[in-house]
Parts: structure tokens; C-alpha cells; sequence
């Protein structure tokens, strides 16, 4: 972990939020690669969730929540942690992270009994800081999902099964966040919610299971760092009938990156009107205040019915530490040296080829390179770099940090000979001359 800490620094991809100011604990900020990996790997996702699919819509909602709509989810009871103070150091920590009745700040034993801790940030919205004015910064995207279902079906004429997919921020007030971006206060979910007849959630539960460990495969994720581990009855969420966790061996140990719930009909059914006329079968709050019919009728029976829904949750965070974990790797080469490479899968490096000329003060050099790296960028890709270092062997070294698949070099050839370049592999480190007439397919080849 350390290391991959100190290269994310290094190179550009994840810093300390507000370090000059000392930090602010489970905070950090996507640097200039960081950003670029991060978008990547949540456009992997929405690619094979919504646009390779024919039965999932997209959604961007509001971060700010309504208290009603975490009150009657649930979340204001129930969205709770253990909390022990250390009465000698005045530490605080998750009794259920403890080993042993001891602070693992000072040693003491002198701890308080365990309390819930409301994990949710709360705010206040407008310039009146009265009683009902307040909302939380949501602590799960899929609220919002829920609440916006009727116009989504209005809007769409969806029928069952049909998913709603969202990315975006959420907000927990963890009591112990640690292990770099793994438990963070504020971090990405890319959360789909799968509503399907009720009797039908078991096999669907099934098939997204299997379908998120593709996925995850396919992400440059090795299967063998991958576990199941069906969540035992009384540890699941409030929500929850059954719930299995994509657990992944992360530098650290092996602990959860997803979690897929098959959540029934309780939150639908707890944002309904008028519940008693639904027979739904999940516990809810009663009595929502909620304009809203959040059901659907059976095209047969005609009955109104409530949907079950399917949650594939992942979290954004978790899945970049996964995939820079999975890509890292320090190689002895034969000159007696070493490379550090980050073998990312092509669609996720952050930068996709870098141009380097090969002399900063030869006019025809640097006018070509820049010409190159201009048509690769309109190809679509993802980011080209064009980098006047004027060093190519570090140049190559540096990229090979970073992840970038391809280098091309523009030298005197190029300009004096036989319009051709070289482009060089991170992986094999190979070099081979191809034509600049040639270059955009090849690049295009490469990243299909
Ligand atoms: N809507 C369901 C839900 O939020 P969850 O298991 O609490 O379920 C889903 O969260 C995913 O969000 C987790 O599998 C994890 O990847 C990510 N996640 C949750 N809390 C996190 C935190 N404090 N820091 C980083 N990621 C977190």
C-alpha cells in the first residue's frame, strides 16, 4: 500500500485533500491522472450498463437530500455505526473494528460502552436555521432512484425488468476512515437499481452477481483476487433479504468493493402512499407522507403492484484502488535495472499514447509530433500527451509508471527520410517503425 500511496502522489493521481492546511482525514483529491483513470473506469461502467444494454435508463440527481426521504428509508433510524470513546486518549473508534477491549491509539482499557453514530452529514438549506430546514448529503446515490422512479417510468414507458443507473458522490461520516481511498467520508458510487416482478428477484440476483464479476474481470481484475461472501442474516442492511459482497484482496486485506442486494420491495413500498394497498412484503415505516405511487401494474392481472429491485453497488473509489493494485508491478530487466509499471487494461490508462519528439529546438521535430498528437486526440480515444522532455529513454520509464500503452517517438527520420515513427509498447517494450500514414490505424486497432 505504501508504495502504491507514494507513486499515486508522485505522479499525479490521488492527493491529500487540503494538505496544506494539515489535511482533513478521509479526504482526497483526483489528481491530474487520477482524474483521467477515475472517469475511465466509471465510462466503463455506464458503457456496459446502460449503453450495452436495452433495459437500463441513466439518472443524475441531486446530492442534497430531503430529511423525509432519509427518514422514511430508514437511514435516520438505522444508518448507524458503534462508536466507543477511549475515556484515556480521548480517541474514538468502530467497536465492531476493535480486535480486543483495548484503544488501539494509547492501549487503554478504560472504553466507553458502544453507542450509534448517525453516519450521515447534515446541512441546512436556505438562509432560516429552523427545525424542519435541514437535509443530509446523501449517504447512497439509490434514494434519489427511488424517489424519481414514477417520472422515470412516465417518462420512458419502461415495463419489468427495466434498471436505473446513477453515478455520483455520497457522503459518510465514517468514525474510523483509513487505508488511503478504501473508507473515505466523502467518495463514488456507481449504483444501479434493477426492478423486477416480485418472485422473479432470486434469478436476477444470480445473474447480476455473475454479470459484476465479469465485469470486474474485464476491468483488468484478476477472478483469483476475487470472493463471494453471502452476507449472514444478521449483518444485513435494514433494507436487505439477501446480499452477497464482491470481496477483493486489496493491499490491506481482502474486504468489500461491491455489494449486491436484493433490497424487495421496501423502498419503493416505503416511499408509497396509501402502503396497505400494495401487500408489500418488506417491513416498512408506515405512514410516508409521500405523494407518491411508486408501483406498477402486472400486465395480466392488472393488479398494482410494487417492484422488487436488484442493487449492484460499487464504489468508485474502491474500484481505482482494485485496478492500480492489479497494474502495479516492478520488473527486473536485463541490464541489471528495474521498471515500475502500471499494466493498466488500454481502456483505462489514463493517458493512451504519448508523442515525444525527439530534440525541443528542431522546428520540423516539434511541428510534427504536435501534428500527430492533434489526429490521435481527434480520434476519440482519451487522452494524447504531448511531452517535450527531450529524454526518451525516461520518457518511456515515466510512462511506463503511469500506464501509457503506447509511446511514439517523432525523430530525424520521421522528417528527413521516411515519414515513419517509432512506436513503442509498454508491455513488451518493443519498438517498431510504423508509417505516420499508418498511425491512426494502428492506434485504433490497438485500443478496439
Ligand atoms: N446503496 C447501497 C449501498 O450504499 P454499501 O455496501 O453501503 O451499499 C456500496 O455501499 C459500496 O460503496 C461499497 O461496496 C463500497 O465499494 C462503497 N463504499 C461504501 N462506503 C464507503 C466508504 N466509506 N469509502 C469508500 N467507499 C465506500
Amino acid at each position: 500500500m505504501d508504495e502504491l500511496v507514494s507513486l499515486c502522489k508522485r505522479r499525479g493521481f490521488i492527493f491529500q485533500s487540503s494538505e496544506i492546511y494539515g489535511g482533513l482525514q478521509g479526504l482526497y483529491d483526483y489528481g491530474p491522472l487520477g482524474v483521467e483513470l477515475k472517469n475511465n473506469l466509471k465510462a466503463a461502467w455506464w458503457r456496459a450498463m446502460v449503453y450495452e444494454r436495452d433495459d437500463v435508463e441513466g439518472l443524475d440527481a441531486a446530492i442534497l437530500t430531503h430529511n423525509k426521504v432519509l427518514r422514511y428509508s430508514g437511514h435516520e433510524a438505522t444508518f448507524t455505526d458503534p462508536l466507543v470513546d477511549c475515556r484515556t486518549c480521548k480517541s474514538r473508534w468502530r467497536a465492531d473494528h476493535l480486535t480486543e477491549q483495548k484503544c488501539p491509539k494509547c492501549g487503554g482499557t478504560d472504553l466507553t460502552e458502544p453507542r450509534p453514530f448517525n453516519l450521515m452529514f447534515k446541512t441546512t438549506v436556505g438562509p432560516v436555521d429552523d427545525a424542519n430546514s435541514y437535509a443530509y448529503l446523501r449517504p447512497e446515490t439509490a434514494q434519489a432512484i427511488f424517489t424519481n422512479f414514477r417520472h422515470v417510468l412516465d417518462s420512458t414507458s419502461r415495463k419489468l425488468p427495466f434498471g436505473i443507473a446513477q453515478i455520483g458522490k455520497a457522503f459518510r461520516n465514517e468514525i474510523t476512515p483509513r487505508n488511503f481511498i478504501f473508507r473515505v467520508r466523502e467518495f463514488e458510487q456507481m449504483e444501479l437499481e434493477f426492478f423486477v416482478a416480485p418472485g422473479t428477484d432470486e434469478e436476477w440476483h444470480q445473474r447480476w452477481v455473475e454479470e459484476r464479476l465479469d465485469w470486474w474481470a474485464r476491468q483488468g481484475v484478476d477472478p483469483n483476487n476475487l470472493q463471494l461472501y453471502r452476507v449472514p442474516a444478521d449483518e444485513l442492511a435494514h433494507y436487505s433479504k439477501a446480499t452477497f459482497d464482491v470481496m477483493y484482496r486489496f493491499p490491506h486485506g481482502v474486504e468489500e468493493l461491491e455489494g449486491i442486494a436484493n433490497r424487495t420491495d421496501f423502498d419503493l413500498g416505503s416511499h408509497t402512499k396509501n402502503q396497505a394497498e400494495y401487500n408489500l412484503t418488506a417491513k416498512v415505516l408506515a405512514n410516508t407522507d409521500s405523494n407518491a405511487k411508486l408501483a406498477m401494474q402486472d400486465p395480466d392481472t392488472k393488479a398494482w403492484q410494487v417492484p422488487y429491485v436488484i442493487e449492484p453497488s460499487a464504489g468508485v473509489d474502491r474500484g481505482v484502488l482494485a485496478v492500480l493494485n492489479e497494474s502495479y508491478r516492478v520488473e527486473q530487466l536485463d541490464n541489471g535495472t528495474e521498471r515500475t509499471v502500471l499494466g493498466f487494461e488500454p481502456h483505462l490508462a489514463p493517458i493512451k499514447v504519448a508523442v515525444l519528439p525527439l530534440k525541443r529546438n528542431h522546428d520540423g521535430i516539434m511541428a510534427k509530433a504536435k501534428e500527430i498528437k492533434q489526429t490521435l486526440q481527434a480520434l476519440g480515444i482519451g487522452r494524447m500527451l504531448f511531452e517535450d522532455t527531450g529524454n526518451i529513454g525516461k520518457g518511456y520509464r515515466r510512462h511506463d509508471e503511469v500506464g501509457t500503452p503506447l509511446c511514439v517517438t517523432v525523430d530525424f527520420d520521421t522528417i528527413e527520410k521516411d515519414d515513419t515513427v517509432t512506436v513503442r509498447d509498454r508491455d513488451t517494450m518493443k519498438q517498431q517503425r510504423v508509417a505516420v500514414a499508418e498511425l491512426t490505424d494502428y492506434v485504433k486497432d490497438y485500443f478496439k
